[in-house]
C-alpha cells in the first residue's frame, strides 16, 4: 500500500519544508494537483512549482493533471521530475494519445475517473496503465466530503485486475481519513491521497501511522 499526502492542502507559503514534513512524516507518494481552471474550477500551481520541489525529497511525484489540454503539460512535468502522470479518462479520445505519450517519456501512467464517470470509460486501458484513480470526490478543491456512492467501482475494478490478471494499482483521490481510507480498502484500494486528512494534522506522523494501520488491518483479500 502507498499513503500519498496530497500538497493542495499544505502552506502554500512554505512548499518545500511542507514536502520535507510530509517525507518525514512517512508519506511514501507525493501526490500534486494541477489544476487550469478549465477542467476544474480552481487553479493550483504549475511545473516550475514541482521542480522547485524535486530536490527536497526523494518521495515518488504522483502528477495529477486535472486540466483540458494535458498534451502540453507532459514534457514541461516531465522535466520537472514527475514519476508518474495522472490523466483523466472524461478527456475520451484524447486518452490512448496522452498515454502513448506519458510512456515515451518512460514516466508511469495513471488514469483517472470522475465520480459521475462509469469505469467502464478505463476499460479498455486497464493493460496499458499503472493506476487506475478513483475519484472520491468531484476534483477541484481539497476538503469536500468522501462520496460513498464511488466505493462499488473500487470493488469493479478490483474484480478486472483480479480476473485479467493485471497489476495496476487502486488510487483513492477526495475526503480521505482513516475512516474513508478503511471502507476504500476493504473495497480492494491500495493506494490512498490525503489532503486534509494529513496536511492540516498538527502530528502528520501519528495520522500517517494510523491511517497505514487501518487500512492494512482491512486489506481486501479476495
Ligand atoms: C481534488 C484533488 C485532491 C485533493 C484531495 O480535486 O484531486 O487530490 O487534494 O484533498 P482532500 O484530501 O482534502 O479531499
Ligand atoms: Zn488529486
Amino acid at each position: 500500500m502507498k499513503i500519498a499526502p496530497s500538497l493542495l492542502a499544505a502552506d502554500f507559503s512554505k512548499l518545500k519544508s511542507e514536502t520535507k514534513r510530509a517525507e518525514k512524516a512517512g508519506g511514501d507518494w507525493l501526490h500534486l494537483d494541477i489544476m487550469d481552471g478549465h477542467f476544474v474550477p480552481n487553479i493550483s500551481f504549475g511545473p516550475d512549482v514541482v521542480k522547485t520541489l524535486r530536490p527536497e525529497s526523494k518521495m515518488f511525484f504522483d502528477v495529477h493533471l486535472m486540466c483540458s489540454r494535458p498534451e502540453i503539460l507532459l514534457e514541461p512535468f516531465a522535466q520537472a521530475g514527475a514519476d508518474q502522470i495522472i490523466i483523466h479518462a472524461e478527456l475520451n479520445e484524447k486518452v490512448p494519445d496522452l498515454i502513448w505519450k506519458i510512456r515515451e517519456l518512460n514516466l508511469k501512467v495513471g488514469l483517472a475517473v470522475n465520480p459521475p464517470t462509469a469505469p467502464t470509460a478505463a476499460e479498455t486501458y486497464l493493460n496499458k496503465i499503472d493506476l487506475l484513480l478513483v475519484m472520491t470526490v468531484n476534483p477541484g478543491f481539497g476538503g469536500q466530503s468522501f462520496m460513498e456512492e464511488c466505493l462499488p467501482k473500487i470493488q469493479q475494478v478490483w474484480e478486472w485486475r483480479q480476473s485479467r490478471g493485471l497489476g495496476y494499482r487502486i488510487e483513492v483521490d477526495g475526503g480521505i481519513d482513516t475512516k474513508t481510507a478503511i471502507e476504500c480498502s476493504r473495497m480492494g484500494a491500495d493506494t490512498f491521497v490525503s489532503g486534509t486528512g494529513l496536511f492540516k494534522k498538527r502530528d502528520m506522523k501519528k495520522a500517517i501511522s494510523r491511517m497505514r494501520d487501518g487500512v492494512e488491518k482491512n486489506r481486501r483479500r479476495n
